[in-house]
């Protein structure tokens, strides 16, 4: 009962399971360090201030210090009757220092901490991700420039399109992956501002200063109500929705690894580093990473709907229900840490198959288009030029012939306005290299988007 830091005006103990059921030490300990690191700088402006005296200070960060100290030693018991990691350090610090430690929460609430804890985690969170994003984003770039001249068939409907550089296929992830950032980047801003001095709800009593506080833990400002100050997650969940958008484009790219790894398509090999084996089938190697990552998509999309639901209909201000935020969160930032990690090491160690990739790209008529494209050149409306290839690729299917095998009779049958020369746009490195314009596939334009794409990751 004396353990409670809020025992007061209690006269019976707390239930022992509902003091477990209620307590978010189990897993809020992982905010220790930003706990510590805001207690510290609250205390320094309360002197500062001259709401505490410099000594008294002095006292309470030299044992703030210790604290840290003994949890990153692992010699600090965590206590599910301090029920979470707010009184558990301050507990800790009252037991070292004596009441003098019971001065730091001056000015201050659980409910204003653990708004700015949060935020303090996440921001730091959100570097580390975006450093993941680049090492993915790099080791894309690095596959897509080393395996410059392979052609693999571009899918409409899953069904063979048109011909594509295998490097323009991966860049168009690495614009993804930019997109991700930029939504990151962005939401950063608002996660970076400064709740501290909210108090419970309404404010505090004492002459604190909260921009010095804002300064000194590195954000852009303060927030400016308190009630907004202590009931907003949106920047949670904001980040969790950029999440669930990053992990979508994670889940495509799986998608399309586990495809092309099949003996069906067979254009790539993972490395074995990132599969296992069947216990029962001898012959198979599945990829298991590519898998479990499309399926950890799943929960990443939960822990955002988790939140929406958990924050609607709130009244203001703060909520017990809000201690809800936190497993989702956390649980979304170690999915999207992990996935993106073991991704960026599986594609640096892709292995290409160019002959079973070319070989692909060149069945299913795939430069059809590029036929149709040539008789539009000689002054035939594109329509007309459609329903003309359109014969030309049934006689084709038919006569069991390629586009590229046809003779110049065979041509001229279905348009005397086709030369000799169509052979040379037929192939498929002149289907590729013909589209030159911004963004399109031709060899040129993709060796510029990885200069350009080069740059970007350097900043
Ligand atoms: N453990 C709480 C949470 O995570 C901290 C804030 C508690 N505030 C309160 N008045 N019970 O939300």
């Amino acid at each position: 009962m004396s353990e409670k830091l809020w025992a007061g005006r209690f006269t019976q103990p707390t239930d022992a399971f509902v003091e477990e059921f209620t307590a978010s030490i189990q897993f809020d300990q992982r905010l220790y360090r930003y706990d510590i690191q805001g207690s510290t700088v609250h205390a320094r402006m309360l002197a500062r201030q001259g709401i505490i005296a410099e000594a008294e200070m002095n006292v309470i960060v030299d044992g703030l210090t210790a604290i840290l100290e003994e949890i990153e030693q692992g010699k600090f018991e965590f206590s599910i009757s301090r029920e979470d990691i707010h009184m558990n350090v301050e507990a800790r610090l009252i037991e070292l220092i004596g009441p003098v430690g019971g001065k730091l929460h001056t000015a201050r609430s659980r409910n204003d901490q653990v708004a700015l804890d949060i935020r303090l985690y996440l921001r730091d969170e959100l570097d580390a991700i975006q450093t993941a994003l680049k090492a993915l984003q790099s080791a894309l770039l690095d596959q897509a420039e080393g395996n410059l001249d392979v052609i693999m068939p571009g899918f409409t409907h899953l069904q063979t399109a048109q011909p594509v550089l295998y490097a323009h296929h991966l860049l168009a992830y690495f614009e993804m992956f930019t997109r991700d950032t930029e939504r990151l980047q962005d939401l950063r801003k608002r996660v970076n501002r400064m709740p501290l001095g909210a108090g419970a709800l309404a404010g505090t009593t004492f002459p604190i200063d909260r921009e010095w506080v804002a300064d000194q833990l590195g954000f852009d400002g303060v927030t400016h109500n308190s009630l907004d100050s202590v009931s907003d997650r949106d920047f949670a969940i904001e980040f969790c929705s950029a999440a669930s958008l990053m992990m979508m484009h994670l889940s495509r790219l799986s998608e399309e690894l586990i495809l092309w790894s099949s003996a069906d398509f067979d254009f790539i090999e993972l490395s074995d580093a990132f599969c296992t084996g069947s216990s029962i089938m001898p012959q198979k190697k599945n990829p298991d990473v590519p898998e479990l990552v499309r399926g950890k998509t799943g929960r990443v999309y939960g822990n955002l709907i988790s939140l929406l639901t958990l924050m609607k209909s709130l009244p203001l201000a703060y909520n017990k229900d809000m201690q809800e935020d936190k497993e989702p969160l956390f649980d979304t930032i170690d999915t999207i840490r992990g996935s993106l990690k073991v991704f960026a090491e599986m594609i640096a160690e892709m292995q290409v198959k160019a002959d079973r990739m070319r070989l692909a790209a060149g069945r299913g008529f795939s430069t059809a288009t590029d036929v149709a494209d040539y008789l539009v050149r000689q002054g035939m409306p594109f329509r007309q030029a459609h329903e003309v290839v359109g014969k030309t690729v049934r006689y084709c299917v038919e006569n069991d012939k390629d586009i590229p095998e046809l003779t110049l009779e065979e041509w001229q049958q279905f348009s005397g306005q086709i030369d000799a020369d169509i052979a040379d746009f037929v192939t498929l490195d002149a289907s590729v290299n013909a589209r030159t314009a911004t963004g399109g596939t031709a060899h040129s334009s993709v060796e510029k988007e990885i200069a350009r794409a080069r740059q970007k990751l350097a900043r």
